[in-house]
Protein backbone atom coordinates (compact mmCIF):
# COMPACT_ATOMS: atom_id res chain seq x y z
CA UNK A 1 0.00 0.00 0.00
CA UNK A 2 1.27 3.86 -0.83
CA UNK A 3 1.50 6.12 1.66
CA UNK A 4 -0.63 9.16 0.19
CA UNK A 5 1.56 12.32 -0.99
CA UNK A 6 -1.38 14.54 -0.51
CA UNK A 7 -3.75 16.30 2.00
CA UNK A 8 -6.62 17.83 1.85
CA UNK A 9 -7.55 19.68 5.05
CA UNK A 10 -11.63 21.35 4.98
CA UNK A 11 -11.61 24.19 7.62
CA UNK A 12 -15.40 24.53 7.38
CA UNK A 13 -16.49 28.09 8.85
CA UNK A 14 -18.16 31.11 6.98
CA UNK A 15 -18.97 34.46 7.98
CA UNK A 16 -22.39 34.43 5.68
CA UNK A 17 -24.02 31.84 3.29
CA UNK A 18 -23.54 32.82 -0.39
CA UNK A 19 -27.01 32.01 -1.96
CA UNK A 20 -25.27 29.49 -4.46
CA UNK A 21 -23.26 27.48 -2.33
CA UNK A 22 -24.75 24.32 -0.90
CA UNK A 23 -20.77 22.97 0.73
CA UNK A 24 -20.78 21.38 4.19
CA UNK A 25 -19.76 25.19 6.02
CA UNK A 26 -21.03 26.32 9.73
CA UNK A 27 -22.01 29.99 9.60
CA UNK A 28 -20.48 32.51 12.20
CA UNK A 29 -22.76 35.86 11.30
CA UNK A 30 -20.42 39.03 11.89
CA UNK A 31 -18.10 37.63 14.24
CA UNK A 32 -14.85 36.49 12.67
CA UNK A 33 -13.82 34.15 15.29
CA UNK A 34 -15.98 31.22 17.10
CA UNK A 35 -15.85 29.70 19.96
CA UNK A 36 -15.81 26.55 18.22
CA UNK A 37 -12.77 27.02 16.63
CA UNK A 38 -10.03 25.54 19.42
CA UNK A 39 -12.88 22.33 19.36
CA UNK A 40 -12.74 21.94 15.80
CA UNK A 41 -8.80 21.96 15.65
CA UNK A 42 -8.53 19.54 18.24
CA UNK A 43 -10.87 16.81 16.97
CA UNK A 44 -9.12 17.38 13.37
CA UNK A 45 -5.75 17.19 15.27
CA UNK A 46 -6.90 13.84 16.73
CA UNK A 47 -8.37 12.49 13.00
CA UNK A 48 -5.03 13.61 11.65
CA UNK A 49 -2.95 11.95 14.71
CA UNK A 50 -4.78 8.92 14.44
CA UNK A 51 -5.02 8.28 10.68
CA UNK A 52 -1.32 8.73 9.70
CA UNK A 53 -0.09 6.82 13.16
CA UNK A 54 -1.61 3.86 12.13
CA UNK A 55 -1.42 3.98 8.38
CA UNK A 56 1.18 1.26 7.37
CA UNK A 57 4.73 3.17 6.41
CA UNK A 58 8.30 2.98 5.93
CA UNK A 59 10.52 4.53 8.08
CA UNK A 60 11.65 7.60 6.62
CA UNK A 61 9.86 10.15 6.25
CA UNK A 62 8.20 10.56 2.68
CA UNK A 63 8.27 14.34 0.86
CA UNK A 64 4.73 15.88 1.13
CA UNK A 65 3.71 16.73 -2.78
CA UNK A 66 0.67 19.12 -2.00
CA UNK A 67 -1.23 20.09 0.85
CA UNK A 68 -4.76 22.59 -0.09
CA UNK A 69 -6.30 24.22 3.00
CA UNK A 70 -10.04 24.67 1.57
CA UNK A 71 -13.19 25.85 3.08
CA UNK A 72 -15.75 27.13 4.44
CA UNK A 73 -12.93 30.30 4.81
CA UNK A 74 -9.37 29.06 6.18
CA UNK A 75 -8.15 32.95 6.38
CA UNK A 76 -10.50 32.51 9.43
CA UNK A 77 -8.47 30.90 11.60
CA UNK A 78 -4.58 32.43 12.34
CA UNK A 79 -1.66 31.52 12.11
CA UNK A 80 -1.07 30.56 15.38
CA UNK A 81 -4.24 28.16 15.65
CA UNK A 82 -2.94 26.52 12.52
CA UNK A 83 0.38 26.21 13.47
CA UNK A 84 -0.05 22.77 15.36
CA UNK A 85 -1.98 21.07 12.70
CA UNK A 86 1.57 22.14 10.39
CA UNK A 87 4.08 20.80 13.19
CA UNK A 88 1.85 17.30 13.21
CA UNK A 89 2.17 16.76 9.40
CA UNK A 90 5.73 17.42 9.77
CA UNK A 91 6.21 14.56 11.93
CA UNK A 92 5.00 12.08 9.27
CA UNK A 93 6.31 13.72 5.97
CA UNK A 94 9.04 16.07 4.82
CA UNK A 95 7.76 19.39 3.97
CA UNK A 96 9.61 21.90 1.73
CA UNK A 97 9.88 24.66 -0.93
CA UNK A 98 8.73 21.70 -3.72
CA UNK A 99 5.52 21.36 -1.42
CA UNK A 100 2.40 22.99 -3.23
CA UNK A 101 0.94 24.53 0.03
CA UNK A 102 -2.75 25.65 -0.62
CA UNK A 103 -5.13 28.00 1.21
CA UNK A 104 -8.35 29.68 0.48
CA UNK A 105 -8.93 32.91 1.50
CA UNK A 106 -11.91 35.26 1.21
CA UNK A 107 -11.31 39.28 0.69
CA UNK A 108 -12.12 41.33 3.75
CA UNK A 109 -10.69 38.50 6.08
CA UNK A 110 -6.64 38.91 6.19
CA UNK A 111 -4.57 41.58 6.63
CA UNK A 112 -0.85 42.38 5.80
CA UNK A 113 0.02 41.03 8.76
CA UNK A 114 -1.72 37.85 8.80
CA UNK A 115 -0.86 37.01 5.12
CA UNK A 116 3.25 37.34 6.49
CA UNK A 117 1.81 34.82 8.99
CA UNK A 118 0.70 32.22 6.48
CA UNK A 119 4.12 32.67 4.86
CA UNK A 120 5.89 31.72 7.62
CA UNK A 121 3.82 28.32 7.79
CA UNK A 122 5.27 27.94 4.75
CA UNK A 123 1.90 28.54 2.96
CA UNK A 124 3.51 29.11 -0.88
CA UNK A 125 -0.22 29.32 -2.79
CA UNK A 126 -3.19 31.60 -1.92
CA UNK A 127 -6.25 30.83 -3.11
CA UNK A 128 -8.76 34.22 -3.11
CA UNK A 129 -12.37 34.13 -3.36
CA UNK A 130 -13.23 36.73 -6.14
CA UNK A 131 -15.84 35.65 -7.95
CA UNK A 132 -16.49 39.15 -8.84
CA UNK A 133 -15.97 42.76 -9.94
CA UNK A 134 -19.68 44.09 -9.58
CA UNK A 135 -20.77 45.37 -6.31
CA UNK A 136 -24.44 44.95 -7.00
CA UNK A 137 -23.29 41.45 -7.99
CA UNK A 138 -21.36 40.63 -4.46
CA UNK A 139 -24.48 41.78 -2.97
CA UNK A 140 -26.91 39.26 -5.09
CA UNK A 141 -24.77 36.41 -4.10
CA UNK A 142 -24.65 37.52 -0.94
CA UNK A 143 -20.88 37.26 -0.77
CA UNK A 144 -19.33 38.02 2.96
CA UNK A 145 -17.39 40.78 1.20
CA UNK A 146 -17.73 44.15 -1.03
CA UNK A 147 -15.51 45.66 -3.93
CA UNK A 148 -13.53 48.19 -2.13
CA UNK A 149 -12.38 44.74 0.22
CA UNK A 150 -12.14 42.50 -3.19
CA UNK A 151 -9.88 45.20 -4.49
CA UNK A 152 -7.38 45.99 -0.81
CA UNK A 153 -7.43 41.93 -0.27
CA UNK A 154 -5.89 41.81 -3.92
CA UNK A 155 -3.24 44.35 -3.61
CA UNK A 156 -2.49 43.05 -0.07
CA UNK A 157 -1.22 39.77 -1.97
CA UNK A 158 0.51 41.52 -4.60
CA UNK A 159 2.41 44.30 -3.07
CA UNK A 160 3.56 40.99 -0.41
CA UNK A 161 4.77 39.24 -3.96
CA UNK A 162 7.34 41.93 -4.49
CA UNK A 163 9.70 40.55 -1.65
CA UNK A 164 8.47 36.92 -0.98
CA UNK A 165 7.82 34.09 -3.13
CA UNK A 166 3.91 32.52 -3.52
CA UNK A 167 1.76 32.46 -6.33
CA UNK A 168 -2.19 34.03 -6.27
CA UNK A 169 -5.06 32.30 -7.69
CA UNK A 170 -8.29 34.23 -7.84
CA UNK A 171 -11.68 32.05 -8.35
CA UNK A 172 -14.29 33.81 -9.92
CA UNK A 173 -18.06 33.06 -11.10
CA UNK A 174 -19.64 33.61 -14.50
CA UNK A 175 -23.23 32.59 -16.01
CA UNK A 176 -24.76 34.60 -12.59
CA UNK A 177 -28.15 35.78 -12.58
CA UNK A 178 -29.55 39.29 -14.00
CA UNK A 179 -26.12 38.67 -16.19
CA UNK A 180 -27.51 40.04 -20.00
CA UNK A 181 -24.21 40.97 -21.51
CA UNK A 182 -22.15 38.81 -22.75
CA UNK A 183 -19.40 41.00 -22.59
CA UNK A 184 -19.58 43.49 -19.56
CA UNK A 185 -18.93 40.64 -16.99
CA UNK A 186 -15.55 39.57 -19.08
CA UNK A 187 -14.17 43.09 -19.55
CA UNK A 188 -14.66 43.66 -15.67
CA UNK A 189 -12.61 40.77 -15.30
CA UNK A 190 -9.71 41.31 -17.54
CA UNK A 191 -9.56 45.03 -16.22
CA UNK A 192 -8.71 43.33 -12.97
CA UNK A 193 -6.58 40.53 -14.61
CA UNK A 194 -4.08 42.31 -16.64
CA UNK A 195 -3.70 45.22 -14.03
CA UNK A 196 -2.34 42.30 -10.77
CA UNK A 197 -1.47 39.32 -13.24
CA UNK A 198 -2.46 36.67 -11.21
CA UNK A 199 -0.22 33.48 -11.80
CA UNK A 200 -3.82 31.06 -11.81
CA UNK A 201 -7.52 31.80 -12.50
CA UNK A 202 -10.56 29.50 -11.89
CA UNK A 203 -13.46 30.53 -13.60
CA UNK A 204 -16.32 28.32 -12.70
CA UNK A 205 -19.73 28.54 -14.21
CA UNK A 206 -22.21 29.05 -11.68
CA UNK A 207 -24.04 25.51 -11.09
CA UNK A 208 -28.12 26.21 -9.81
CA UNK A 209 -27.76 23.77 -7.11
CA UNK A 210 -31.72 22.44 -6.13
CA UNK A 211 -30.71 23.01 -2.63
CA UNK A 212 -29.23 26.60 -2.57
CA UNK A 213 -31.12 29.79 -1.50
CA UNK A 214 -31.14 31.26 -5.05
CA UNK A 215 -33.28 27.74 -6.17
CA UNK A 216 -35.33 27.42 -2.38
CA UNK A 217 -36.23 30.76 -1.41
CA UNK A 218 -36.04 32.77 -4.25
CA UNK A 219 -37.64 30.31 -6.89
CA UNK A 220 -34.86 30.77 -9.49
CA UNK A 221 -35.15 27.62 -12.11
CA UNK A 222 -32.47 26.61 -14.87
CA UNK A 223 -32.72 28.57 -18.04
CA UNK A 224 -35.29 30.96 -16.79
CA UNK A 225 -35.00 34.80 -16.23
CA UNK A 226 -33.07 35.80 -13.99
CA UNK A 227 -30.62 32.97 -14.74
CA UNK A 228 -29.18 32.87 -18.14
CA UNK A 229 -30.51 30.11 -20.80
CA UNK A 230 -27.87 27.63 -22.44
CA UNK A 231 -26.81 29.41 -25.26
CA UNK A 232 -25.63 32.69 -23.25
CA UNK A 233 -23.52 30.64 -20.68
CA UNK A 234 -21.61 28.55 -24.46
CA UNK A 235 -21.20 32.11 -25.80
CA UNK A 236 -19.52 33.44 -22.25
CA UNK A 237 -16.93 30.08 -22.09
CA UNK A 238 -16.07 30.66 -25.13
CA UNK A 239 -15.73 34.43 -24.80
CA UNK A 240 -13.66 33.81 -21.81
CA UNK A 241 -11.69 31.11 -23.20
CA UNK A 242 -10.54 33.38 -26.53
CA UNK A 243 -10.06 36.06 -24.17
CA UNK A 244 -7.65 34.86 -21.32
CA UNK A 245 -5.49 32.95 -23.83
CA UNK A 246 -5.18 36.71 -25.24
CA UNK A 247 -4.16 37.89 -22.05
CA UNK A 248 -1.63 35.25 -22.28
CA UNK A 249 -3.20 32.09 -19.87
CA UNK A 250 -2.78 28.72 -20.79
CA UNK A 251 -6.27 27.29 -20.63
CA UNK A 252 -5.06 23.90 -19.04
CA UNK A 253 -8.89 22.26 -17.82
CA UNK A 254 -12.59 23.53 -18.02
CA UNK A 255 -12.34 26.22 -15.23
CA UNK A 256 -8.50 26.74 -14.93
CA UNK A 257 -6.00 28.76 -16.38
CA UNK A 258 -2.61 29.82 -15.64
CA UNK A 259 0.15 32.04 -17.26
CA UNK A 260 3.03 29.23 -16.86
CA UNK A 261 3.24 25.28 -16.75
CA UNK A 262 4.71 25.78 -13.14
CA UNK A 263 1.72 27.04 -11.74
CA UNK A 264 -0.68 24.40 -12.73
CA UNK A 265 -2.53 23.66 -9.59
CA UNK A 266 -0.95 20.43 -8.71
CA UNK A 267 -3.60 19.64 -6.23
CA UNK A 268 -6.39 20.17 -8.44
CA UNK A 269 -4.45 17.93 -11.26
CA UNK A 270 -4.04 15.10 -8.44
CA UNK A 271 -7.80 15.14 -8.02
CA UNK A 272 -8.15 14.95 -12.05
CA UNK A 273 -5.94 12.29 -12.11
CA UNK A 274 -8.85 10.22 -10.88
CA UNK A 275 -7.03 7.25 -8.65
CA UNK A 276 -3.92 8.54 -7.12
CA UNK A 277 -4.20 8.10 -3.20
CA UNK A 278 -4.79 11.53 -0.97
CA UNK A 279 -5.75 11.97 2.51
CA UNK A 280 -8.98 14.10 3.23
CA UNK A 281 -9.25 15.69 7.09
CA UNK A 282 -12.51 17.52 8.57
CA UNK A 283 -15.64 17.98 8.62
CA UNK A 284 -17.39 16.20 5.52
CA UNK A 285 -13.52 15.58 3.42
CA UNK A 286 -13.14 12.81 1.32
CA UNK A 287 -9.64 10.40 0.86
CA UNK A 288 -9.26 8.48 -1.95
CA UNK A 289 -6.87 5.15 -0.71
CA UNK A 290 -6.34 2.96 -2.77
CA UNK A 291 -9.48 2.89 -5.04
CA UNK A 292 -11.96 3.74 -1.80
CA UNK A 293 -13.41 7.06 -1.43
CA UNK A 294 -13.86 7.78 1.96
CA UNK A 295 -16.26 10.60 3.29
CA UNK A 296 -16.29 11.77 6.60
CA UNK A 297 -19.98 13.33 8.60
CA UNK A 298 -21.15 16.29 7.32
CA UNK A 299 -22.48 18.04 10.06
CA UNK A 300 -20.17 19.09 12.50
CA UNK A 301 -20.94 17.63 15.59
CA UNK A 302 -20.90 13.93 14.07
CA UNK A 303 -17.93 14.40 12.84
CA UNK A 304 -16.97 15.67 16.15
CA UNK A 305 -18.54 12.41 17.43
CA UNK A 306 -16.80 10.70 15.09
CA UNK A 307 -13.29 11.83 15.61
CA UNK A 308 -14.04 11.44 19.82
CA UNK A 309 -14.47 7.68 19.10
CA UNK A 310 -11.39 7.31 16.78
CA UNK A 311 -9.56 8.95 19.70
CA UNK A 312 -10.65 6.71 22.16
CA UNK A 313 -9.94 3.60 20.20
CA UNK A 314 -13.45 2.47 19.86
CA UNK A 315 -13.11 2.30 16.18
CA UNK A 316 -16.69 -0.31 15.47
CA UNK A 317 -18.47 3.04 16.99
CA UNK A 318 -16.71 5.74 15.03
CA UNK A 319 -19.47 5.49 12.12
CA UNK A 320 -20.46 8.25 9.58
CA UNK A 321 -17.68 7.15 7.26
CA UNK A 322 -19.29 6.74 3.74
CA UNK A 323 -17.10 4.14 1.27
CA UNK A 324 -17.18 3.98 -2.18
CA UNK A 325 -14.99 1.56 -3.71
CA UNK A 326 -14.34 2.27 -7.20
CA UNK A 327 -12.70 0.35 -9.45
CA UNK A 328 -14.07 -1.85 -12.39
CA UNK A 329 -15.76 0.27 -14.77
CA UNK A 330 -16.32 3.29 -11.78
CA UNK A 331 -12.94 3.49 -11.91
CA UNK A 332 -12.01 4.21 -15.67
CA UNK A 333 -15.76 6.47 -15.60
CA UNK A 334 -13.83 8.62 -12.79
CA UNK A 335 -10.66 8.63 -14.95
CA UNK A 336 -12.03 9.56 -17.70
CA UNK A 337 -14.57 12.51 -15.72
CA UNK A 338 -11.04 14.07 -14.35
CA UNK A 339 -9.01 13.60 -17.85
CA UNK A 340 -11.16 14.70 -20.31
CA UNK A 341 -11.77 18.22 -18.22
CA UNK A 342 -7.99 18.54 -18.93
CA UNK A 343 -6.23 20.11 -22.17
CA UNK A 344 -3.77 17.21 -22.05
CA UNK A 345 -6.72 14.83 -21.48
CA UNK A 346 -6.60 11.00 -20.58
CA UNK A 347 -3.45 8.04 -21.46
CA UNK A 348 -5.55 5.53 -22.73
CA UNK A 349 -2.89 3.26 -22.01
CA UNK A 350 -3.92 3.28 -18.41
CA UNK A 351 -7.15 0.74 -19.40
CA UNK A 352 -7.74 -2.53 -20.68
CA UNK A 353 -7.27 -3.69 -24.09
CA UNK A 354 -11.34 -3.57 -24.53
CA UNK A 355 -11.99 -0.13 -23.17
CA UNK A 356 -8.87 1.41 -25.93
CA UNK A 357 -10.74 0.15 -28.42
CA UNK A 358 -13.63 1.25 -27.49
CA UNK A 359 -13.05 4.61 -26.86
CA UNK A 360 -11.18 4.64 -30.29
CA UNK A 361 -13.66 3.33 -32.12
CA UNK A 362 -16.20 6.26 -30.51
CA UNK A 363 -13.83 8.89 -30.91
CA UNK A 364 -14.04 8.13 -34.65
CA UNK A 365 -17.42 8.49 -34.44
CA UNK A 366 -17.60 11.91 -32.71
CA UNK A 367 -14.24 13.35 -34.72
CA UNK A 368 -14.36 17.07 -35.04
CA UNK A 369 -15.59 17.39 -30.78
CA UNK A 370 -12.67 14.51 -29.74
CA UNK A 371 -9.18 12.98 -30.28
CA UNK A 372 -6.91 10.25 -29.91
CA UNK A 373 -3.05 11.51 -30.68
CA UNK A 374 -0.31 8.91 -31.63
CA UNK A 375 0.84 9.24 -28.22
CA UNK A 376 -2.15 7.19 -27.31
CA UNK A 377 -3.56 10.45 -25.59
CA UNK A 378 -7.54 11.00 -25.72
CA UNK A 379 -8.71 14.49 -25.61
CA UNK A 380 -11.69 16.95 -26.38
CA UNK A 381 -10.67 19.41 -29.43
CA UNK A 382 -10.23 22.86 -28.60
CA UNK A 383 -12.83 25.18 -26.70
CA UNK A 384 -15.93 23.10 -29.12
CA UNK A 385 -14.93 19.89 -27.25
CA UNK A 386 -14.12 21.70 -23.74
CA UNK A 387 -17.74 22.69 -23.83
CA UNK A 388 -19.48 19.49 -25.20
CA UNK A 389 -16.95 17.35 -22.48
CA UNK A 390 -20.08 16.67 -20.35
CA UNK A 391 -22.37 15.54 -22.98
CA UNK A 392 -19.72 13.08 -24.77
CA UNK A 393 -18.86 11.82 -21.08
CA UNK A 394 -22.67 10.68 -21.05
CA UNK A 395 -22.66 9.54 -24.77
CA UNK A 396 -19.37 7.24 -22.87
CA UNK A 397 -21.37 5.91 -20.29
CA UNK A 398 -24.42 4.94 -21.82
CA UNK A 399 -22.21 2.86 -23.66
CA UNK A 400 -20.00 1.42 -20.77
CA UNK A 401 -22.83 0.55 -19.23
CA UNK A 402 -24.68 -1.21 -22.14
CA UNK A 403 -21.56 -3.09 -22.80
CA UNK A 404 -19.68 -5.85 -20.87
CA UNK A 405 -16.14 -5.09 -21.14
CA UNK A 406 -13.12 -6.16 -19.61
CA UNK A 407 -11.25 -3.28 -18.19
C1 LIG B 1 -16.25 26.18 -1.64
S1 LIG B 1 -15.58 27.60 -2.18
C2 LIG B 1 -14.36 27.92 -0.96
C3 LIG B 1 -13.70 29.24 -1.17
C4 LIG B 1 -14.27 30.40 -0.44
N1 LIG B 1 -15.11 30.03 0.61
C5 LIG B 1 -15.03 31.33 -1.38
O1 LIG B 1 -16.21 31.14 -1.54
O2 LIG B 1 -14.41 32.21 -1.89
C6 LIG B 1 -14.59 27.18 -3.58
C7 LIG B 1 -15.10 27.75 -4.89
O3 LIG B 1 -16.19 26.99 -5.35
C8 LIG B 1 -16.93 27.79 -6.23
N2 LIG B 1 -18.35 27.47 -6.06
C9 LIG B 1 -19.04 27.35 -4.91
N3 LIG B 1 -20.34 27.07 -5.18
C10 LIG B 1 -20.47 27.00 -6.52
C11 LIG B 1 -21.56 26.76 -7.42
N4 LIG B 1 -22.80 26.54 -6.97
N5 LIG B 1 -21.30 26.73 -8.74
C12 LIG B 1 -20.05 26.94 -9.21
N6 LIG B 1 -18.99 27.21 -8.41
C13 LIG B 1 -19.18 27.23 -7.09
C14 LIG B 1 -16.63 29.25 -5.91
O4 LIG B 1 -16.05 29.93 -6.99
C15 LIG B 1 -15.63 29.14 -4.79
O5 LIG B 1 -14.61 30.07 -4.91
S1 LIG C 1 -17.73 31.84 1.34
FE1 LIG C 1 -17.37 30.05 0.00
S2 LIG C 1 -17.74 28.24 1.24
FE2 LIG C 1 -18.56 30.03 2.37
S3 LIG C 1 -20.72 30.07 1.84
FE3 LIG C 1 -19.67 31.38 0.37
S4 LIG C 1 -19.11 30.04 -1.37
FE4 LIG C 1 -19.70 28.74 0.34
Amino acid sequence: MNFPQSIYIHLPFCLKKCHYCIFQVHFLGHSPTSSLFPSYLNRLADEISHTLNNYPKSSDKLPLDTLFFGGGTPSLFSSKELFPIFELIKKHYKINEMTEISFEMNPGTFSKQSLSEYLSLGINRFSLGVQSFNEEMLKTLNRGHNLSQVIESIEILKNMQSDKKFTVSWDLLTNLPYETDHKKQIFEFLSYINKFQPEHLSIYSMILEPESVFYQKFGFREEVFPMPNQDFCADQLEIIHNEIIKAGYHHYEISSFAKETRFFCRHNELYWEGNRSFFGFGMGATSLINGKRISRPKNLKKYMEYVENLRLGKEKESKGLLIEEEKGKENVKIVLMGGLRREKGVDLKRFGIEIRQFLTDFSENYKDLVEIGADGWMKMKGIKGFLLCDEILARIFVEIDRKALKF
